[in-house]
């Protein structure tokens, strides 16, 4: 089935029934969301000098409990991961792999226990090659005894990369591996590194076959603490949009890498910006933060529930950016709730400019492809400001700070509600002489 999408003047076809057949494990229906310990924790192994932030079961045992115990859980973060340096260095001498003794002396069963005794689930690293990328063991010669080990283990999501393997490989060893993991009967959330490998190797990935067997990949670089990086992706999934967007969709996800929100890199308005960017690109929400320290208002961005609802939108269509100019960005994602042949949408407005004041951006809903006659009910998912119900002919005004973002949704009405801006009074500040809406800036 296939709808009209109406977006900057142009009008492109969208299937809303996979247009691909995808991986039908029946997982990750909509972007995986949780905990990851990479970016944050990397490979510190030292647990005698640095017992609270090494990689370890207690690390892991900490962030479950406070993903609960903080209102993470209630949000909608699910999953919490373990990924590289977890394992000993040597297999056991029956081949199993086998997790750090003196880092996990109750091994990984016990912490997926533990995991799943908080109501959450658990998921593990592993690398398609000879060694991971830190250089413990990969699964290479050993696919279907670690597939059952990890089913074996209860594993719900297994994080597989590249290192140390030949990206012309991958097209076959992927989708073995996959095979391997559904063959245990124990369905598990498979993340491939697949894509970027090839891309960094020269190579077109094979999207149709990749969307086939995994539940999301990796696309580009691993994100670090800096504006920066969070800026290389973003420019990556605005330059590489017609290459990618199509491949996302319920089970299928592309991964722009974790959120990075609350560590040392990142401003407020930085914060603000990869959170929103993120829910528009339909991306896993993979938190890499300390959970034990992170400040109240980046944990309130990490747990904006509207922006959320943008993420784990049910219809999976990623979002594009459909302006771009002098440092000012436009991205839109359609949402539910649709009415006829129209969506509802996201839309985020970035500044990337670095001239120190706010830039204003006025533009109306149909010059964002928000076209319906019957109006849209917009409202600001950060700031607490309700715009009412607008036509597409109203011109909407925002101000947004350098490297900050505001984002909005616009809910198409139904025909009835055609004629409530008659008979309801407005909330918001409507100026009618020349029809701008100007955002409070009153915070959180
Ligand atoms: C690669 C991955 C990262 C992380 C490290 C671990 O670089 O892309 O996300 O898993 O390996 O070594």
């Amino acid at each position: 089935m296939s709808h009209l999408w109406t977006i900057g003047g142009s009008t492109v076809f969208l299937c809303l029934i996979q247009c691909i057949v995808s991986l039908e494990n029946g997982l990750a229906r909509t972007p995986p969301m949780g905990w990851l310990a990479w970016e944050r924790f990397r490979c510190n192994t030292d647990c005698k000098n640095d017992p609270e932030n090494c990689i370890s079961e207690r690390l892991f045992r900490t962030m479950a409990d406070l993903v609960v115990s903080e209102g993470y859980a209630a949000a909608g973060y699910e999953y919490i991961n373990v990924d590289d340096c977890w394992l000993e260095k040597e297999r056991s001498p029956t081949g199993q792999l086998v997790a750090d003794r003196a880092r996990f002396p109750r091994g990984i069963k016990s912490l997926s226990d533990y995991i799943h005794s908080k109501g959450l689930k658990f998921g593990i690293y592993e690398d398609y090659g000879n060694y991971t990328c830190a250089g413990y063991p990969g699964v290479l010669g050993y696919l279907q005894t670690d597939a059952e080990t990890f089913a074996s283990w209860d594993v719900d999501y297994v994080k597989l990369d590249g290192c140390y393997a030949h990206p012309s490989d991958m097209d076959r060893g992927y989708p073995e591996f996959g095979f391997n993991l559904n063959q245990t009967g124990k369905a598990m959330i498979y993340s491939c590194s697949w894509p970027v490998y090839q891309i960094y190797a020269g190579m077109q990935p094979n999207y149709s076959s990749i969307i086939q067997h995994c539940n999301l990949w990796r696309n580009f670089d691993d994100i670090q603490d800096s504006w920066a990086s969070v800026e290389s992706i973003i420019d990556y999934y605005g330059n590489n949009q017609d290459l990618v967007v199509p491949n996302a969709g319920p089970g299928h996800w592309n991964d722009p890498d974790m959120l990075i929100i609350g560590n040392f890199g990142l401003s407020y308005e930085q914060s603000k910006t990869q959170m929103a960017i993120w829910a528009i690109l339909a991306a896993p929400l993979l938190m890499s933060v300390d959970l034990r320290t992170i400040r109240p208002e980046y944990k309130a961005i990490l747990q904006n529930k509207k922006i959320i609802a943008v993420d784990q939108d049910p219809l999976g269509i990623q979002g594009r950016r459909i302006y771009k100019h002098k440092g000012i960005e436009i991205w839109s994602r359609p949402i539910t709730p649709l009415f006829q042949n129209y969506f509802s949408y996201a839309i985020a407005f970035v500044n990337r400019r670095t001239d120190g004041t706010p830039s204003d951006v006025a533009v109306t809903l149909k010059e964002l492809g928000l076209t319906s006659p019957t109006g849209y009910k917009v409202m600001d998912l950060y700031e607490d400001v309700d715009y009412g119900v607008l036509t597409p002919q109203t011109k909407i005004k925002v101000k947004v700070n350098p490297s900050g973002v505001v984002i909005l949704r616009g809910d198409v009405q139904p025909d009835y509600n055609r004629r409530l801006p008659f008979y309801t009074t407005q909330k918001t500040v409507y100026n009618p002489l020349n029809q701008v809406f100007r955002v409070r800036t009153n915070g959180f």
